[in-house]
């Protein structure tokens, strides 16, 4: 009797050990903090379907700093996190330092259709030497938010060029400073960040210019762009519709909350902003429109493309509930409660025929326009390096402490000598 009760102690104290040794699931999420607590929701959600327990690793919501926070670990070949969100513009970088685990047979194993994806994004952004390597969350492109009120009051239309919202703005913005003192004309990401680069590319790509040539070559330093560079001047020093702190300051929740209290006319986000807006909570939230960001006179609309994918570390040690996690990320089901409850553009191309997001999601159509005028930013294994130089000159300019023209010339020659070294 004894023995019996012994051994089934010992059994239990065995077998809890164990338990206690098997490896947590850990996944790695950042963003505003609303998508942050969303996540630990839906990770609840995900443990009562399956059973599996999650870690949460939380991260910041500037894309840099998320990123240093996963290279730091991976680098030292550390199992934690298992799983992570990717910006668009690393997965090349990752895939190419041989951090991700390729998704091939479990994509087979559960017979998961990539044509429901997008698919020239998973060729371009999911695929390395032929493996699957990640699988988009959800996709970003720049839009411009505008107070329907305060157009009308004045009776100007939503700007379809630079030159209109610049006018527009002015007028505006002077007419109820008096009402509201600290309203500025246009809010906007000028930081010396990632963000930065994004509204930059919106700038010079509407007017022709860009940051690669037809043959995938780094090129900064041209007249088009150096005429948009000036224009992004201006706004903040001669024209001041946009606040002083532009360039030292402003990032996606500055720019967002700025707009959300009533301090600015017009704003450029990404679509996650559009959810926030139109929260109860929100002061602007039956006063805010959407559309797509302005061009100038000869140039083509354009909108960054951002957007967040899922994969799974080559040094996870739970790989096959990291594979469950992701799977149920990019379910149906899930995308279609993130693009609703979040309102981001979901990864599934399947989902924009949903009769309920059509229904719901009141800005699809804005949205869809946005993608269709989708400008990337190179895919370059070193492409960290490049937009680290660009940052630095880009913002240079903004602060007025070099011209538009010095500062692209500058950034030309050392981003050169950054590729050269590369190819070395
Ligand atoms: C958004 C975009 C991402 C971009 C970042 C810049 O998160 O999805 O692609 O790099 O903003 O701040």
């Amino acid at each position: 009797m004894y023995k019996t009760i012994l051994s089934i102690i010992i059994a239990a104290i065995v077998l809890s050990n164990c338990a206690d040794k098997e490896p947590a699931l850990t996944f790695a999420v950042g963003g505003a903090p609303n998508e942050v607590e969303y996540w630990e929701k839906l990770i609840e959600y995900f443990t009562d379907s399956t059973g599996i327990k999650v870690t949460l690793m939380r991260q910041p919501t500037d894309t840099d700093q998320r990123r240093q926070g996963l290279v730091i670990p991976l680098k030292a070949r550390k199992n934690d996190p298992d799983v992570f969100l990717m910006d668009v513009i690393w997965v090349g970088q990752f895939a190419s330092s041989d951090w991700l685990l390729p998704l091939d047979t479990y994509i087979e194993a559960d017979v998961i259709d990539l044509h429901s994806f997008f698919s020239n994004i998973i060729s371009q952004v999911d695929m390395y030497n032929g493996k699957l390597v990640a699988l988009p969350v959800y996709n970003d492109c720049g839009l411009l938010y505008y107070r329907k009120d305060l157009l009308e009051k004045y009776r100007f239309p939503v700007p379809t060029t630079w030159y209109e919202l610049r006018k527009t703005a002015v007028k505006i913005q002077n007419e109820e400073r008096g009402a509201a003192p600290h309203i500025y004309g246009f809010v906007w990401q000028g930081a010396q960040y990632e963000g930065l680069i994004c509204t930059f590319l919106e700038f010079v790509a509407s007017n022709r210019g860009g940051i690669t040539d037809a043959t995938g070559n780094i090129i900064v330093h041209n007249r088009e762009n150096i005429e948009a560079l000036q224009f992004m001047k201006e706004l903040i020093h001669r024209d001041a519709i946009s606040p002083p702190n532009t360039f030292t300051e402003m990032k996606e929740e500055e720019v967002r909350l700025s707009f959300e209290n009533g301090h600015a006319l017009f704003e450029r986000n990404w679509p996650y902003a559009w959810g926030l807006h139109k929260r109860d909570e929100s002061p602007i939230n039956d006063k805010v429109g959407v559309a797509i960001l302005p061009r100038f006179s000869d140039g083509t609309h354009a909108a960054t493309l951002g957007g967040w994918h899922i994969g799974i570390s080559k040094y996870a040690d739970t790989p096959d509930k990291a594979w469950q996690l992701v799977k149920f990320i990019v379910s149906y089901d899930i995308q279609k409660k993130l693009a609703l409850d979040l309102g981001w553009n979901p990864g599934r191309s399947d989902l924009y025929n949903d009769a309920q997001i059509k229904k719901h999601m009141t800005h699809v159509t804005v949205l869809q326009k946005a993608f269709e005028n989708s400008v990337a930013r190179p895919n370059l294994p070193y492409y960290t390096q490049v937009s680290e130089v660009l940052q630095r000159y880009v913002n240079a300019a903004l602060s007025g402490s070099i011209t538009p023209a010095e500062a692209l010339e500058r950034a030309q020659k050392e981003i050169e000598e950054v590729a050269q070294t590369y190819h070395e």
